[in-house]
């Protein structure tokens, strides 16, 4: 389990994550969810050591995690989608996902070695089988679509493994349609790999949908947590970001 304890972080009197206290259990699928700058983003890189916490505490299991070094925490086994822009744009599909099954392992520089290992590829080879992007190996990155490119980006993260995976707005920018197939592609993941999957989702009905716990921000606080089902009803949060019309499906 992956637990957060009293986490704040401050940008000078900007408090983005102010005293906050979270359980992610094994295996689950939680969405945090709130306005805009309410910390949502903050939360994901102190968690993944992008950002220094000012105080409190990050645990995975019962080790203490807080501060260590980004690569530190992927070895501890949590990873998170990279932005889009971090994808090789001249790589073919293939390609990036070798190189990163390589850099877990500081070999990236490999690669354009010639004759790199038959492992190699075998594994990304199956990594493309269950994104169900197999047709695409060896199209390059920049030529596939924008919500193939955030899927590719999601089996960059599966490439270094993860227990736990954590994902910011994966959907965004993407229309109805290849929306609700991002959200097939995370779900079949999520299981699949039995990962604990945390993600962070502005589409309120992709939230009510698949996730099992959720966790409402605001001005850095939790403002509440629980089932959809206690979300939908909290009087709080409906006045604070889901508004008096709001219908879960
Ligand atoms: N590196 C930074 N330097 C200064 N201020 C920052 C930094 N990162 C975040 N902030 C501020 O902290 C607050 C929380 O930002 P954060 O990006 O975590 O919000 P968010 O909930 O992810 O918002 P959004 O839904 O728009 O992505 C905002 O006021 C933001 O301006
Ligand atoms: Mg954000």
């Amino acid at each position: 389990m992956l637990s957060i304890s009293n986490l704040s972080k401050s940008f000078g009197g900007v408090v983005a994550t102010n005293n906050v206290t979270l359980e992610f259990p094994e295996g689950s699928l939680s969405s945090i969810i709130g306005p805009n700058g309410a910390g949502k983003t903050t939360l994901f890189n102190l968690i993944t050591g992008k950002l220094k916490v000012d105080s409190g505490k990050v645990k995975l299991e019962d080790e203490d995690i807080t501060n260590l070094s980004t690569r530190n925490i992927v070895l501890k086994g949590i990873s998170r989608a990279f932005q889009i822009s971090n994808i090789f744009p001249s790589l073919t599909v293939k390609e990036s996902l070798m190189s990163s099954l390589m850099s877990k392992n500081n070999q990236a520089e490999k690669l354009f070695i010639p004759f790199h290992s038959k492992a190699l590829e075998e594994e990304a080879e199956e990594l493309l089988e269950i994104l169900e992007m197999k047709s695409l190996s060896n199209v390059i990155c920049s030529n596939i679509s924008h919500g193939d490119q955030k899927v590719l980006d999601i089996g960059l993260a599966l490439s270094l493994d993860p227990k736990i995976l954590m994902l910011d707005e994966p959907t965004a920018g993407m229309g109805p349609e290849e929306r609700w197939k991002m959200v097939e592609t995370i779900e079949r993941l999520w299981k699949l790999k039995k990962l604990t999957l945390i993600f962070i989702e502005h589409d309120m009905d992709i939230v009510f949908k698949i996730s099992q716990r959720i966790h409402v921000l605001r001005y850095g606080s939790l403002l509440a947590s629980g089932s959809p089902q206690e979300i939908k009803n909290n009087e709080e949060v409906i006045n604070a970001y889901l508004g008096e019309d709001f219908e879960a499906v």
